[in-house]
């Protein structure tokens, strides 16, 4: 198959990478996602990951610590997740580069935009650590600050859910999957696609984002390729 995109930004929940297991990560979960990415690097598509790093921190949601402070534990977290994805790439032969929006030379290198984009021209799988390095920003605002930076054509986002609906999928049956929508409609409608500052700099910046299911991985394969997976976001 041939390629729709030439550079991705393939944003991968942190839940994605513990499997059954819900929390930590399974690596055997993540060497199965890290195939679609070696099959779409044989083929010339340059990749750029952001991880996320709810499978070991969710202390922003429960209140209760200062934000800043608990921001940064997960950011800590993004970072081992990045470090196993990078991991499972290399048993798989696809040349990686971990790059962290905070330092921590000792382990990774440091984010330098210009050096991220000659990772990519050498075919080198570029995974981003530690989301935008700053407190009170999601790692889906990194992925559309990182694909805006390296001027990817597209943001693939895999989750747990197949793609964009009207209303929740889990609470309502009869819920409608969109093949496509506008991100005015993303706004209109209140879909909970990614959140509010993320999606304001994909529609500024002209970003489309591909939602799809990590139920199946290859499913990043397929969209990549252009096949109908997930749902598509886009200003057109
Ligand atoms: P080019 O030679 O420019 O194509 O890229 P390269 O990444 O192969 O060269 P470089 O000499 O910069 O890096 C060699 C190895 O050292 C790679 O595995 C890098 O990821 C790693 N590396 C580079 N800079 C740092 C750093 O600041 N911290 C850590 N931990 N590793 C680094």
């Amino acid at each position: 198959m041939q390629a729709k995109y030439k550079r991705i930004l393939l944003k991968l929940s942190g839940e994605s990478l513990a499997g059954e297991q819900k929390t930590g990560i399974d690596f055997d979960t993540v060497l199965k996602i890290c195939e679609p990415i070696k099959k779409l690097v044989e083929i010339g598509v340059e990749i750029g990951i952001v991880v996320g790093g709810g499978n070991f921190w969710r202390g922003r949601s429960s209140g209760k610590m200062d934000r800043t402070r608990a921001d940064h534990m997960g950011m800590l977290a993004t970072s081992i997740n990045a470090l196993g994805v990078c991991d499972a790439l290399e048993q798989l032969g696809v040349d990686t580069r971990v790059q962290t929006a905070i330092s921590m030379r000792e382990i990774a290198e440091p984010y330098i935009r210009g050096k991220a984009v000659r990772h990519l021209e050498k075919g080198r799988v570029v995974v981003f650590g530690c989301g935008t390095g700053n407190p009170f920003f999601s790692t889906d605002t990194a992925a559309s600050l990182r694909a805006a930076e390296i001027e990817a054509d597209i943001i693939v986002k895999a989750t747990m859910v197949d793609g964009v609906y009207n209303c929740d999928p889990k609470k309502y049956p009869d819920a409608v999957k969109y093949d496509t929508l506008t991100f005015d409609e993303v706004v209109e409608k209140q879909l909970a696609v990614m959140d509010g500052t993320a999606a304001t700099m994909c529609r500024e910046n002209n970003i489309d984002i591909m939602v799809l299911s990590i139920e199946n991985p290859m499913n990043i394969y397929d969209a990549v390729c252009g096949l109908p997976v997930g749902t598509l976001v886009t200003n057109k």
